[in-house]
């Protein structure tokens, strides 16, 4: 990947800044330097993106879907730099961060596509003689999205190309650890077309940032991708505006899990169970954090497991190598250690792979499997390579299924099983948004596997599906009477 990273080299991101953005895996690179939008900045644009909403939504659909699709062929041709970035800045490994460019470039022309579809004309609709009636879908006015540092490139561009989409202007936010790849998408979708008071980026803080746009009136909608606290206190400060209501979109995390019975194929059992819990450092929302092994297969599971666990390579992201990177942060590592401290005194530890002195300049966390005995010990979103592994006899699926239920998240689910009925049970128990059976439980495809949970783990619509589109827009009926 050395072509990639003289790409990234050759044209630079962002220069003389305030804030130096470090590589997760080595605190001492510095990748680029972002600022701090202040409050005057963000007013700013606010009253811009406000000011040009109307003509923008009145370019109509056709038009608008143009746009993500030059942006799409532009990502496409930018992929070496775009992935080079995002190994850097956000810690992810090379397969991952081609995954990502291809997710975002997914995005763009899957809402291009829905844009044309609903959004190109009015749909005429039936009504008595001499009356016509037709129903059109029209942007909202100024949405904030506000996105993660898991997916810097592909949920960042997804939002945004989402918004404007539908008619609106956006104030795109990005996550203080990786607004640099979000510079990029901003400066390529202006490129492909977006006119400069239509999307605006502000990086910096989001308790500053959404103190001062969330309680303004022209904020129609916030489209937001990361902690289920963050949501509620998002859902809080809308709730408290007495102007008009706001719409609020949320993709949170999930206590994940994934149900083995006896009847599952246990080689496969190992790989999607790898790739679920440990691939991407354990840092998608969609990733399992809750093995449930029925018991007669549960410690020949346990020793397949651990043994795969032995032929992970943690490392520089940059390298081939590597299958797991770096976790986001410092925080974000003292975090999952403070968890597995509390772990050692109530669970039991199975495994805990050895951090290399490799490690010693980066935030990295080692994969560790932990015996829990039922999923309510778990009262927190760990987001990071640790997987809980319960065992669960065979009588006592509904049980287990209850307290999945409980645990109020619905993200993600996983089965291996033979038997379709107990495919089918599970599902029909489950209120979980995405459940995959017999394969791994992450890696949604646009288009293919709308993604998004219920409950604590998001308010739908699913990105990537064919109604997402429709939670940005205002819908609009028009009767004539001739
Ligand atoms: N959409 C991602 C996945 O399916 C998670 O954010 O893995």
């Amino acid at each position: 990947m050395a072509g990639a990273v003289a790409a990234l080299d050759a044209q630079p991101v962002v220069r003389g800044h305030d804030v130096a953005i470090t590589a997760p895996h080595d605190r001492r690179i510095i990748v680029g330097r972002a600022p701090e939008t202040t409050q005057a900045q963000a007013l700013t644009a606010l009253d811009a993106a406000s000011a040009a909403q109307a003509a923008w939504d009145a370019l109509g659909g056709h038009a608008r879907a143009d746009i993500p699709l030059r942006a799409a062929d532009l990502m496409e041709a930018r992929l070496e730099p775009l992935v080079a970035l995002l190994s850097r800045e956000a810690g992810k490994t090379l397969p991952d961060s081609v995954a990502e460019v291809r997710e975002a470039v997914d995005f763009c022309r899957y809402y291009a596509a829905r844009t044309r579809e609903d959004f190109g004309a009015p749909k005429p609709l039936p009504g008595p003689t001499g009356e016509t009636n037709q129903l059109s879908l029209h942007g909202k006015g100024v949405f904030l999205c506000i996105s993660p540092w898991n997916f810097p490139l592909a949920i960042f561009t997804g939002q945004v190309a989402a918004a404007l989409a539908a008619g609106n202007t956006v104030l795109a936010k990005p996550a203080e650890t990786t607004p640099l790849i979000a510079f990029e998408a901003v400066r390529l979708l202006h490129e492909a077309g977006v006119p400069k008071d239509v999307l605006h980026l502000l990086p910096g803080s989001g308790p500053a940032l959404g103190g001062w746009l969330l309680p303004d009136d022209r904020v129609a909608g916030v489209a937001f991708t990361g902690s289920t606290v963050t949501a509620q206190r998002i859902n809080r400060a809308l709730a408290n505006r007495d102007g008009p209501i706001a719409t609020l979109i949320a993709e949170t995390g999930g206590q994940n899990a994934m149900i083995v019975d006896s009847t599952a194929l246990p080689e496969q059992v190992v790989d999607d169970v790898i790739a679920s819990a440990f691939l991407s450092a354990g840092q998608r929302c969609s990733a399992l954090r809750v093995l449930c092994l029925q018991d007669d297969i549960a410690d020949t599971m346990i020793a397949m497991i651990t043994g795969a666990m032995d032929t992970l390579v943690l490392g520089d992201p940059s390298k081939l190598s590597s299958d797991i990177g770096p976790v986001i942060s410092q925080a974000a590592a003292d975090g999952l250690m403070a968890h597995i401290a509390r772990m050692r005194e109530t669970a039991r530890i199975l495994k805990a792979l050895p951090l290399g002195e490799a490690h010693a300049h980066g935030s990295f966390v080692a994969p560790h499997l932990i015996e829990i005995g039922s999923i309510k010990e778990l009262t927190r979103e760990e987001f990071g390579p640790i997987l809980h592994v319960l065992r669960y006899p065979a009588s006592g699926l509904d049980a287990l299924l209850a307290d999945i239920r409980a645990t109020g998240y619905g993200l993600t689910m996983g089965v291996h099983s033979r038997l379709e009925g107990t495919a089918r049970r599970v599902f029909a128990a489950s209120r979980c948004g995405n459940t995959y059976i017999n394969r791994s439980m992450t890696g949604a495809v646009v288009g293919v596997q709308p993604f998004g949970g219920a409950g604590l783990s998001g308010t739908g619509p699913k990105a990537g599906g064919p109604y997402y589109l429709h939670r940005f827009a205002s819908e609009r009926t028009y009767t004539v009477n001739v």
